[in-house]
């Protein structure tokens, strides 16, 4: 393949997804490049389904035997086949199609062996399709995941940008443990602390984000996170992405405001903006997918206190596996049942016992539960957690201590609280769990393209 003749493809070619938006092409000469997803051979032509990514379906392409070297095109452009055709745009005689192209030319870049390419047209397991994470973004669904993704992260940004939030790249080697849970992965060279101490991958930008918020007001940051636990569920990876907003002067029912009206805008966007994708999941993934979207959108969310939704699950009458009681932490049996059977939408519980959350929280004046806030999804759990931060230095540095971490380890974190010290307040949210929502797709290692857990790291 020479270099000229892919650099005119790159100029000539248009999106399908433009063609298909565009009924004045109707009649004129189009450029289209894509992987052959289905090819019928007739007596005298054949019938190639092109499909680039840019939309859910592809378009059809009828290539004639009087074209040119059409013995060897047929030959080529197989199931799998990468190809650059012009032609021009016509109306469609067949059902479902608007329309399709008259082949002018074809030009086959890569073939694909029909008797081991994996993507013939049946239809595969995700299980299987996990095996070739290299080739699944060329199905239906995993397009439409990485359709959706996208569209998810822009809207992310827009909605803070919006908001006049700035964004913050946080870093991904760190020292301290933001969580304090010790799930980290530990960095190593050899023998040596390349860093001069132990460093970690971080589990979470917030307290590098905190110290921006209390510099720059409102903050957000997106980036890869790595937990360090032996999760093995439909709903935990290894490597995960985290969008966590940090707002200054805002207290907890700021920032569940902050965090309602953000998956709300989420959502909204993605019904604006991938109406076809979401159709297919609606349809083949997740039967309702679309009411349930729309529901959230319009509805307001539940908000309680960990204390009440005890005692909800206390009454409920339902056999949990893991016991209910004041002090002991939600399992996601329970967060589900809240979400999905009790209010049947999402629910924000706050104001959690002080000794099953993270030492950064804002104590409340009780003196047993801590302004926290977590909002739970129907068949998800929960997707957002966060709180108030803790904003007195003697407090903190207490805290810290009694949790068995070192508070030299977060001296310039404490710094924060004995200079200019603001109530702040901030959320993380698992992007993975909100495509998972979105797409109502089962298992979280089918939307993230190269899914990290334990004993899993290929590609
Ligand atoms: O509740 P988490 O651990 O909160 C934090 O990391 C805080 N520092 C956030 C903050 O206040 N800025 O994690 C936040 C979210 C969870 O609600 C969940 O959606 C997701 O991150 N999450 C995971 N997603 C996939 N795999 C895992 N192992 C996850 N652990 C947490």
């Amino acid at each position: 393949m020479s270099s000229t003749c892919l650099e005119s493809a790159q100029m000539k070619r248009t999106k399908i997804k433009e063609i298909l938006k565009n009924k004045d092409l109707i009649g004129n000469e189009v450029a289209i490049a894509g992987w052959l997803r289905t090819v019928r051979n007739q007596k005298t032509f054949s019938f190639m389904e092109v499909n680039d990514g840019s939309f859910f379906s592809g378009l059809q392409v009828i290539v004639d035997q009087s074209l040119p070297g059409y013995e060897e095109i047929v030959e080529q452009a197989v199931t799998g086949a990468s190809v650059y055709v012009t032609g021009k745009l016509v109306e469609s005689p067949g059902k479902g199609q608007s329309f399709e192209i008259k082949a002018s030319s074809i030009k086959v870049f890569g073939t694909a062996d029909p008797e081991t390419y994996p993507l013939q047209k049946k239809r595969h397991s995700f299980e299987f399709l996990r095996t070739i994470a290299h080739l699944r973004p060329r199905t239906n669904t995993f397009g439409a995941v990485a359709r959706v993704r996208s569209a998810l992260a822009q809207a992310t940004h827009q909605f803070f940008q919006e908001k006049g939030f700035l964004n913050v790249h946080t870093p991904i080697i760190t020292g301290s443990d933001c969580e304090g849970a010790g799930e980290m992965f530990r960095l190593t060279v050899g023998e040596e602390e390349f860093f001069g101490k132990r460093a970690y991958l971080t589990v979470s930008g917030q307290l590098e984000g905190e110290t921006y918020a209390c510099g720059l007001s409102d903050i957000y940051t997106f980036g890869p996170t790595f937990r360090a636990e032996n999760s093995n569920t439909s709903r935990h990876l290894s490597e995960f992405w985290m969008i966590e907003p940090e707002a200054a002067f805002c207290d907890l029912d700021g920032i569940i405001d902050l965090s309602e009206n953000y998956l709300k805008y989420l959502v909204r966007y993605a019904l604006d903006n991938c109406e076809r994708d979401l159709e297919f999941f609606n349809s083949f993934v997740e039967k309702g997918l679309l009411d349930k979207l729309s529901q959230v959108v319009e509805t307001p969310f539940e908000r309680l206190s960990y204390t009440e939704a005890i005692t909800i699950l206390e009454k409920s009458g339902k056999k949990f596996e893991f016991p209910v009681s004041w002090g002991l932490d939600l399992q996601s049996e329970h967060e589900r049942y809240l979400a999905e059977e009790h209010f049947k939408k999402p629910v924000v519980l706050t104001d959690y016992p002080e000794k099953i959350k993270a030492f950064y929280m804002r104590a409340n004046d009780d003196g047993k539960t801590v302004a926290a806030m977590d909002m739970l999804l129907p068949k998800i759990g929960e997707l957002m957690g966060g709180s108030q931060r803790e904003d007195r230095y003697d407090l903190l540095e207490k805290k810290i201590a009694s949790m068995g971490l070192d508070p030299k380890e977060y001296w310039w974190y404490l710094e924060l609280r004995k200079y200019g010290s603001v109530p702040h307040s901030g959320f993380g949210l698992g992007f993975e769990r909100l495509v998972q929502f979105v797409t109502g797709m089962e298992n979280i290692r089918d939307v993230i393209p190269f899914p990290r857990y334990p004993g899993h790291v290929e590609f």
